[in-house]
């Protein structure tokens, strides 16, 4: 079995998948409030932006993966309306049924599926629009997965990888300092689980960074990609158009 990164800890491979999930197992029901504590806010914002630069129109097809508690599922389908379709899925099923439960309550019912980045079960050319917000971090094989959500655009479809980046020089420390030591405090307060906020912190520092990360995406089959900095490199968006 190869090896690979969990936060700064090398293990195997099949250990890695198994350590995300009980991270997603532990912080589901706690998710939505760390969000909003941990980036005052901001990855609303975030998100907003993502849609803004997406676009989509009535009638378009997404797939949102590691969509999680679903807020850019609930984005997207606002914009495709009842002509379109959003299929929200994540490998992880504590998360997946948060965020179902949470759209039934607001009256949005859409179809979600359990389901691996690396290995999807949809037919190629299915989607004009395919995002991963904060999830491609956590997967063990990004560039199975990049060549995955590839093979299920359309041609001409857009990717869309929201995710923590390289944050601008001036602010790492800082930026370190609140990582390392608020993050983890705030997830012991309040999600009672300090470990999973210590990955977050971690799991940031081994991404790859802007730069690299388009690389990856060219290579998994993308035409054109294009990086938008947010806060300072704290998020990027990196958005692939299948050619
Ligand atoms: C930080 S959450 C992001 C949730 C949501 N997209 C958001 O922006 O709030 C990361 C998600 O990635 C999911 N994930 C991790 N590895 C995955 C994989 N291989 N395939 C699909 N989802 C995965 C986790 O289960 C988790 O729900």
């Amino acid at each position: 079995m190869a090896s690979t990164h969990f936060g700064f800890k090398t293990v195997d491979e099949r250990e890695k998948a198994q350590r995300v999930r009980s991270v997603f197992d532990s912080v589901a029901p706690k998710y939505d409030l760390m969000n909003d504590l941990m980036s005052g806010g901001l990855h609303r914002l975030w998100k907003r932006y993502t849609l803004t630069v997406a676009n989509p129109q009535p009638g378009d097809q997404v797939l949102d993966i590691a969509g999680g508690t679903g807020d850019l599922s609930l984005a997207f389908s606002k914009k495709v309306g009842p002509t379109g379709r959003v299929v929200h899925t994540d490998i992880n099923e504590s998360m997946l049924r948060e965020g179902r439960n949470r759209l039934l309550d607001l009256g949005v019912v859409l179809p979600t599926l359990v389901c691996d980045a690396e290995q999807l079960p949809f037919a190629s050319e299915s989607f004009d629009f395919v995002s991963v917000a904060f999830g491609l971090r956590n997967m063990t094989k990004k560039e199975l997965a990049l060549a995955e959500m590839c093979r299920t655009l359309k041609p001409g479809g857009k990717l869309l990888v929201l995710e923590f980046s390289k944050v601008a020089q001036p602010l790492e420390k800082a930026y370190d300092w609140y990582s390392f030591n608020i993050l983890p405090k705030l997830g012991k307060w309040v999600a009672k689980d300090e470990e999973s906020y210590r990955y977050l912190a971690e799991s940031i520092r081994m991404h790859p960074d802007q730069e690299t990360l388009r690389q990856m995406i060219k290579q998994a089959g993308f035409g054109h990609v294009d990086v938008h900095n947010l806060t300072a490199g704290v998020v990027a968006l990196h958005v692939g158009i299948k050619c």
